[in-house]
């Protein structure tokens, strides 16, 4: 096949857990006899200190062009203080709603020798595997007006939280359609008792619903299920939530996987090209020290080649060398610690470097 593929490395240790993606990108392209062009473009803080603009045009127009965006982080504390409309993250924004990216899927599952890495006991953890899918460009990301104002000499701030019949209908066919690959189970996340946009959530889920009779649907409340999934992970198959408790619940999923390392995920709209990006931040603090884990980056790579490419072995190949890798005992530090199943610490580089041997000695 014949693939372009545009990386924006961004910030933090957003470059050096890219470069590990792109050589899994090169491994595949090698063992499978793709052709495969990597364009790389500027994005978040890097890109406000050259061009003023987290987002330049140029970087818009690459990615207009690709069939599938790789990115690696954006933000730090350097462009913490700045103006909502010229952080890094707003970079972000503007290609997951530039490009109706609406669609975020975040598989949470468990690598079992990683699961003394987690701060949770094993035997919770054991079998875990769920995915989120969290609604990407509405709610209170995108919600109008937003703004600060002063009334009454005091400054006052407004996020406003909106969703609409048809941006909850598509989202909530994506996870029904997950759950018919897998176990057949939805629970869509709310705060019905609260907010006039979660009980609309509430009857549109419920609307679409007898379309996958094959699948059972349940509601939960989401102060509840930010409880369930460090209580009892495995009762989960498709969380289904919209923008903010997604961004939140998937944070604290990570933690049932022992890294927030180790979670990749996909934004995808209504045609092939996605944006894949681990779920990880940019982690300053170790930023440069070749230390982070590239793992959710490269699982965000075989994500990139099982949606957008739908090349279904390669995908399977990446998820497989990672799974033999880190069966092997190699870690990266944050996951290196009490953990019995820990051989070998191992940099970003070498981690990288391991998942592409493998791929290429892999019969497969
Ligand atoms: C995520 C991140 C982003 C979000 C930030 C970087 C804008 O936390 O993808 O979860 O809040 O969506
Ligand atoms: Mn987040």
């Amino acid at each position: 096949m014949n693939l372009k593929i545009v990386t924006l490395p961004g910030d933090g240790i957003g470059p050096e857990v890219l470069n590990q993606g792109v050589k899994v990108i090169r491994t595949i392209e090698k063992k499978y006899n793709h052709k495969i062009e990597v364009l790389e473009g500027i994005i978040g803080g890097i890109a406000i200190d050259k061009f003023g603009t987290p987002l330049p045009l140029e970087t818009l127009e690459i990615c207009k062009e690709s069939d599938a965006i790789l990115l690696g982080a954006v933000g730090g504390p350097k462009w913490d203080n700045l103006p909502g409309n010229l952080r890094p993250e707003k970079a972000l924004l503007e290609l997951r709603g530039g490009f109706n990216f609406f669609a975020n899927i975040r598989p949470i599952k468990i690598f079992e020798p990683l699961t003394f890495s987690s701060t949770l006991k094993p035997e919770i953890l054991k079998d875990a595997d769920f995915v989120i899918i969290r609604e990407l460009t509405g709610g209170l990301y995108f919600g109008k007006p937003k703004e600060r104002r002063v009334e009454n000499g005091e400054e006052l701030a407004i996020d406003t939280m909106i969703y609409r019949t048809s941006e909850i209908e598509r989202i909530a066919h994506i996870a029904f359609e997950t759950a018919i690959q897998r176990r057949k189970k939805v629970t869509s996340v709310d705060k019905a008792n609260i907010l006039e946009c979660s009980r609309l959530w509430r009857e549109v889920v419920e609307k679409v619903s007898p379309k996958y009779p094959s699948v059972t649907l349940e509601h939960m409340y989401v102060d509840n299920c930010a409880m369930q999934i460090v209580r009892n992970p495995r009762q989960f198959d498709v969380i289904l939530t919209e923008n903010t408790f997604g961004d939140i619940l998937s944070d604290e999923a990570a933690i049932i996987t022992g890294s927030i390392g180790m979670l990749p995920s996909a934004s995808l709209g209504e045609g092939k090209k996605g944006l894949y990006e681990p779920i990880h931040g940019s982690a300053p603090d170790i930023a440069g020290k070749n230390i982070a884990n590239p793992l959710g980056t490269i699982l965000s790579v075989a994500m990139m080649f099982r949606y957008s490419f739908n090349l279904k072995e390669e995908a399977d190949d990446i998820e497989k060398a990672v799974s033999r890798i880190v069966s092997e005992g190699y870690f990266t530090q944050d996951l290196f610690q009490n953990n019995p199943n820990a051989k070998k610490l191992v940099s970003t580089e070498e981690m990288g470097n391991l998942i592409c041997r493998e791929i290429q000695g892999g019969a497969n």
